[in-house]
């Protein structure tokens, strides 16, 4: 009987306040019709004053953990997939471990942008492969909106606040990861980038001038590298669990835009109902996007034992990942 790291338990939070592209009609040279055609999206979450990352990631941590029916307290460690930190140190998942009372459970981020949760959660897979007794918490949580620049409409139409998580620990049934795949290309990652506060460019008028504290894409050479990567590490991880495209019960692709979800399906050959989509109701949470998606795909009733699920992301660094899971 072979061991896998299963999801025991998934979870979700999003801010309470929504932003509308009607809204941001009144904020911006924008309109609803230009949002919904471009992107997909209606609405997004964004978190108020003092509502931070880390409360966030605790939220949707402590809906997994109850789902699981597991004790903070029993965690061994806490992985947190995010680009917009409460703050550069300490990390997330130091935070999340704190509020939580996870004992002293190990905690560390992951760099790893829009596949930030992919990355962690395979990670995880590793860790339990070595001991399948651990429990680890996957996290994907981000709240863009405060990396977002208010007048950029190319940037500010389409990133928003949540975040979401999973239990994950060994497990002898059927179901479980199945195949990881990691990737990067670092020599593009001026296409998507937040240049200013870090060690480079640190905090000072001239950067705050530049608006280089804020996400700069450049969208359309984003999305031809997006379709292309998604593409291929959709086959590559379906290749190395042995499926096909007629597998595939449900794909949880990043929520970066309805027609990079549209492309996928057509060129894996999906029906609509084999692909996953709530970018109308959140927009682009980057890392939070997959597990918000997920944890809504379980809550919902629409994954079921001995599902097939292939997960897959994209974004800066180049950074992109897939994950194929049977339920
Ligand atoms: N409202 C109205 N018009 C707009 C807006 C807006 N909000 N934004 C841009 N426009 C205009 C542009 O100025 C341009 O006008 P012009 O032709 O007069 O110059 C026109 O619309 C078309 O602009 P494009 O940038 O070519 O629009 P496109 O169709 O490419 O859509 C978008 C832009 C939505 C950003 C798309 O390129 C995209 O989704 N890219 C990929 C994003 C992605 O996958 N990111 C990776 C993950 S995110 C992460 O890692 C954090």
């Amino acid at each position: 009987m072979t061991t896998r790291s299963k999801i025991v338990g998934t979870g979700s939070f999003v801010p309470e306040q929504v932003l509308t592209n009607r809204d941001l009609e009144s904020m911006i040279d924008t309109s609803d019709e230009w949002i919904t055609t471009r992107t997909g999206i209606k609405q997004r979450h964004i978190a108020r004053p003092g509502e931070n990352n880390s409360d966030l990631a605790v939220e949707a941590s402590r809906a997994a953990l109850s789902m699981a029916g597991i004790e903070p307290a029993e965690l061994d460690l806490i992985i947190v997939g995010t680009l917009t930190g409460d703050m550069p140190m300490p990390s997330v998942a130091c935070l999340v471990q704190d509020r939580l009372g996870a004992g002293h459970a190990g905690a560390f981020d992951v760099s790893a942008t829009c596949s930030g949760f992919l990355y962690s959660l395979s990670i995880a897979d590793k860790f339990i492969k070595d001991n399948p007794s651990m429990k680890i918490l996957a996290i994907g949580s981000e709240v863009l909106s405060r990396r977002t620049n208010w007048n950029d409409r190319t940037t500010c139409v389409i990133f928003a606040d949540g975040a979401g998580a999973a239990v994950v620990t060994g497990s002898d049934d059927e179901g479980g990861i199945l195949s990881t795949c990691l990737h990067a290309d670092g020599s593009v990652w001026e296409l998507l980038t937040i240049r200013g506060l870090g060690t480079a460019h640190p905090i000072d008028q001239d950067i705050i001038s530049k608006g280089w504290h804020y996400i700069e894409m450049k969208g359309r050479d984003v999305f031809k590298h997006a379709v292309k990567a998604l593409e291929s590490v959709a086959h590559e991880a379906m290749e190395r669990a042995g499926w096909t495209n007629e597998d595939l019960d449900l794909l949880i692709a990043h929520q970066a835009n309805i027609r990079i979800l549209d492309f996928l399906r057509e060129r894996l050959h999906l029906p609509k109902e084999k692909v996953f989509i709530n970018i109308d109701k959140y927009g682009n949470t980057s890392a939070a996007s997959i597990p918000i998606a997920l944890d809504e795909a379980n809550r919902s009733g629409r994954l079921k034992k001995g599902d097939n699920i292939l997960m897959i992301s994209f974004g800066g660094g180049f950074t992109w990942a897939g994950v194929t899971m049977r339920w």
